[in-house]
């Protein structure tokens, strides 16, 4: 989409990253970490600065304590975390369970591992956890739940009640949870983030997993970080070791800095993203699109269902074509996607490019209403 959104000149409020600029004093940071001669290989599990930094603003999210030493391992954005977590547990013959629609890098992890993805529909219009079907399809070779909140594309959130029944599915087994938590952060109308580490059980047999890419606007950094109980972050860390062994000594500098500087950092996302969200759902009130308001996460669905009957796929590409803007069908995240007639919009862009990319897709709502 992104490509052709190049070639067709078209705006792309498609694929998932800021097009504003970072703040300038991370940019600063980053080059006085270089100037003061951080340039050599940082330490495996990461810079100890860094994770003393994390170490504190998990403990203040979260409660409880967290130990930066065994428990905390800096990693090549979430996605190597992910990676080298599903290597970690997964072997041959092995199964994994992943909710459709699934962040595209969790198959893969698990293939490569040589075990199987198993894939559970999460159904449109709710997206909601069937807990009994999770319950029916574990299987004594099931190592892993892979578990995503906020979630990228269903622009849903988990409760706690989801937690619990999370715990309750894991309890007395084998099974380890890889938590997908890039979006901490971005959760909308006073709803609290449901993360394993604010769940004693769960914590204990959790792999969580945040990114510095989302939460700084930088999804170029390709700085995340791993949580887990000391036996799940020394196996993570056999993988990692020989993956990408140590992550930018610069960046990991930098960003404990900024983190010294600003400790609140993290917490304006969800008033800075509730604020494009709305504004993009206003521009479009009155479209004949509809727009379930996103829970969370960088992105809010555009449901087109009452003025085309069509397939999410040829949407995607009426918009393109026909509006000039670059969205993403959700059918691409699933193993067999069901009827579909919601695209995913990013709102992670400049109040122009959203103003922008709501005009034309009013228009293009109005052009289907008179056809
Ligand atoms: C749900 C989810 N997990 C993981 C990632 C990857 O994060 P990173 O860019 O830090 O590798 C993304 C990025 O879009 C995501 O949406």
């Amino acid at each position: 989409m992104s490509r052709r959104a190049r070639e067709l000149g078209a705006l792309n409020v498609g694929q998932g990253f800021p097009d504003y600029d970072i703040d300038p004093r991370l940019a600063e940071l980053t080059a006085e970490a270089m100037r003061q001669g951080h340039n050599q290989y940082a330490p495996m599990e990461g810079v100890v600065e860094l994770r003393e930094r994390i170490a504190r603003k998990l403990a203040a999210s979260y409660g409880g304590e967290f130990d930066p030493q065994s428990q905390i391992t800096v990693t090549l954005g979430a996605t190597e975390a992910i990676y080298s977590a599903v290597q970690a547990v997964v072997g041959p013959g092995e199964e994994a369970i992943a909710f459709d629609p699934a962040y595209d890098s969790y198959e893969p992890a698990v293939r490569l591992a040589g075990g199987r993805c198993v894939r559970l529909p999460l159904m449109p219009p709710d997206f909601r956890y069937d807990w009994d079907r999770v319950r029916a399809t574990i299987a004594p070779r099931t190592r892993l739940i892979l578990f995503n909140t906020p979630h990228n594309p269903a622009c849903t959130t988990a409760t706690a009640d989801d937690l619990d029944a999370l715990a309750a599915i894991t309890r007395d087994r084998d099974i380890v949870v890889l938590s997908d938590e890039v979006y901490e952060h971005v959760i909308f109308d006073g709803r609290v983030h449901a993360s394993v580490l604010s769940h004693p059980e769960l914590r204990q047999r959790s792999f969580a997993i945040f990114s510095f890419g989302k939460t700084l606007h930088a999804t170029g950094l390709r700085v995340g970080y791993c949580v887990a109980p000391p036996e799940l972050t020394g196996e993570l860390r056999k993988v990692h070791q020989f993956n990408t062994f140590s992550i930018a000594n610069p960046l990991q500098s930098a960003i404990a800095a900024y983190l010294v500087e600003k400790p609140q950092t993290g917490h304006e996302l969800a008033g800075f993203f509730q604020a494009k969200r709305d504004r993009l759902c206003k521009a479009l009130a009155g479209s004949g699109f509809a727009l379930p308001p996103a829970q969370g996460t960088f992105f809010q669905l555009l449901d087109f269902g009452r003025l085309l009957p069509c397939g999410d796929l040829e949407f995607a590409e009426r918009a393109l074509t026909d509006a000039r803007v670059a969205t993403i069908p959700l059918s691409p995240f699933y193993a067999e996607p069901p009827q579909l007639s919601v695209v995913r919009l990013c709102i992670a862009k400049k109040d122009q490019t959203l103003d922008e990319a709501a005009a034309r897709l009013a228009d293009l709502g109005a052009k289907l209403r008179n056809s």
